[in-house]
């Protein structure tokens, strides 16, 4: 498959961490020095299935396609509002799409998961034209008393629409189970046959673990893509990396000896914004006319369960 259009839509609210400062015991400097992060955005009168609506009319728009061309439209979200029905028929609903479509729960990954198997049913012959929606708002997940956790995270949405072509050039998908290192759950309902515990607790995270597997699994995971490609860091244009900390974005350019202009960054704006980063950083850099066609990009994230994964396509 193809890019052929690109769209994100943000929260209207900026957090700076001057503002996170006043309720949490942190300051700008511990935030920017550990993480990159000078502000995010975070939903406050929006809804989160607004901005992945707008987002997706907004990738429409760019790739000059009908809502009603869609033949699949795949949404990658950890929460949101409803439990069921998905979030993608919503989406489905409101932009005048006909087409099925499901939600998958990749964590920060879910857009190359997504583009995976966006770039699989194209192959088997049945879908043509793919939209992929990315939709998050950790900032209802975390505990906001918490300054390890609630510091670094960011609401947002990104889409993308794919059509036929021979431009991903390379996939490549893992998961490793380390469940309790990044986890939440969540409360279910009361059953008379189950006396399990409810649980109703915040995101938990250790950093430092997930820092470590973040750091070893991207560079896994770039390697085996330009791999598989057959091209080099030098043949590389652009690594669109996950925006989770800059010191781990960091650790991955020393890795591939390449030049910080090859890196776009946004961190300091969003934070994580969890599977919408690498969609919101590829609509940025293609709406401010960096991407010219025949540019190689690798796309690389990692996340909850551990999962992680990057893809290699030519623009
Ligand atoms: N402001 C000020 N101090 C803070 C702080 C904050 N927001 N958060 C933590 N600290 C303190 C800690 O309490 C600790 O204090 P202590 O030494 O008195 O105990 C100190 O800073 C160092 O904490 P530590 O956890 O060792 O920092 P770190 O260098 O590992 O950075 C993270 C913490 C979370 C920024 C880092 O581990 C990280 O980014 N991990 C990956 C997280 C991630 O990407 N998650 C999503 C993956 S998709």
């Amino acid at each position: 498959m193809k890019i052929i259009g690109t769209g994100r839509s943000h929260p209207s609210l900026v957090v700076t961490n001057e503002m996170l400062s006043q309720f949490l015991d942190t300051n700008d400097e511990w935030i920017t020095t550990r993480t990159g992060i000078k502000e995010r955005r975070i939903i406050s009168s929006e809804n989160l299935v607004d901005l992945a609506i707008d987002a997706a009319k907004k990738a429409l728009s760019d790739a000059n396609m009908d809502a009603k061309d869609l033949d699949y439209i795949i949404c990658a979200n950890v929460v949101n509002e409803y439990i069921t029905p998905a979030m993608s028929c919503l989406i489905q609903g409101a932009i005048g799409a006909t087409c099925p479509c499901f939600d998958l729960n990749g964590a920060c990954v879910g857009f190359i998961y997504a583009l995976e198997i966006a770039e699989s049913f194209y192959r088997s012959g049945k879908y043509k034209n793919i939209l992929i929606v990315c939709a998050e708002e950790p900032s209802r997940m975390v505990d906001w008393h918490d300054r390890s956790c609630s510091v670094l995270f960011g609401d947002g949405a990104a889409a993308a629409v794919l059509t036929e072509g021979d431009n991903i050039k390379a996939t490549k998908m893992s998961a490793s189970c380390n469940w309790d290192r990044l986890y939440q759950k969540h409360e279910l309902q009361y059953s008379p046959y189950n006396s399990k515990p409810n649980s109703n607790l915040p995101l938990v995270m250790h950093g430092q673990d997930v820092f470590m597997f973040a750091t070893r699994a991207s560079i896994r995971d770039i390697n085996s893509v330009m791999k598989q490609a057959g091209y080099t860091s030098d043949q590389v244009d652009h690594f669109l990396i996950h925006q989770a900390n800059i010191r781990i974005i960091n650790n991955i350019k020393q890795f591939v000896k390449q030049p910080d202009e090859k890196f776009p960054l946004n961190i300091q704006k969003y934070g994580n914004t969890s599977s919408a980063s690498v969609p919101i950083l590829l609509d940025e850099v293609n709406k401010e006319g960096r991407l010219k066609r025949g540019d190689i990009i690798v796309m690389s994230a990692f996340g909850a369960g551990f999962v992680s994964g990057a893809c290699i396509l030519e623009w």
